[in-house]
């Protein structure tokens, strides 16, 4: 079972990062192959919208999401994790998700065969935001949702805190670290 991690936050060792590494260590101690990539080390050129891919089934742009593209479609489980900025997934996030424009062309308009069988993939998002609103996470689930459909991976679910802002706050959280372990572990196990 390979477990991908998506690091989506700017700041490393920050709250987003900290429920990552706790998912992948539980899925690690279920015996999972776990791997981290860290977005904003990436070179990913936003989507141009040039519509090539409508025709390619793959995209021209030759930047380090076509190792993003290989690493998706080999993976068991995503777990996606980014904090919220101005009410969404973080820029490095978003761009990488709209790259999946080349996946979305393929499975949609191609109808080419699916990345994967969505029964035995799934995702998980993870996501912090310093506000306490009640509809905090909803447009990013829905960014995230449409990415996972995209990818013929079934929706597992999500591990989201409200109240967290500053780097480490999420450690002082009763219990968010160890629900992040258990999902990983929950995640591995089926
Ligand atoms: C550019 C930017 C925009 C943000 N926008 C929001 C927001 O819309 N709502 C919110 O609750 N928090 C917002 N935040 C706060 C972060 O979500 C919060 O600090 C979070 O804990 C950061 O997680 P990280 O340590 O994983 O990066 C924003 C932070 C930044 C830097």
């Amino acid at each position: 079972m390979k477990v991908l991690g998506i690091a989506g936050s700017p700041r490393r060792g920050g709250n987003t990062d900290r429920l990552l590494a706790e998912v992948l260590k539980g899925a690690a101690d279920r015996g999972a192959e776990v791997e981290t990539i860290v977005l904003n080390d990436l070179n990913i050129t936003p989507c141009q919208h040039c519509n090539d891919c409508y025709e390619a089934g793959k995209c021209k742009y030759d930047d380090d999401m076509q190792m993003v593209y290989r690493k998706l479609a080999a993976a068991g489980r995503i777990v996606l994790a980014s904090p919220i900025h101005f009410m969404g997934v973080t820029a490095q996030t978003k761009i990488m998700i709209d790259r999946c424009q080349a996946l979305w062309a393929r499975k949609y308009r191609l109808k080419l065969p699916p990345l994967g069988d969505k029964r035995r993939r799934k995702g998980l998002f993870v996501s912090v935001g310093a506000l306490k609103k009640a509809d905090l996470f909803q447009p990013a689930l829905a960014t995230v949702k449409a990415l996972f459909a995209t990818l013929d991976v079934s929706y597992a679910g999500e591990l989201v805190f409200a109240g967290v802002e500053d780097k480490g706050d999420i450690v002082k959280h009763p219990d968010a670290l160890e629900q992040a372990y258990l999902a990983g572990q929950k995640l591995a196990e089926g």
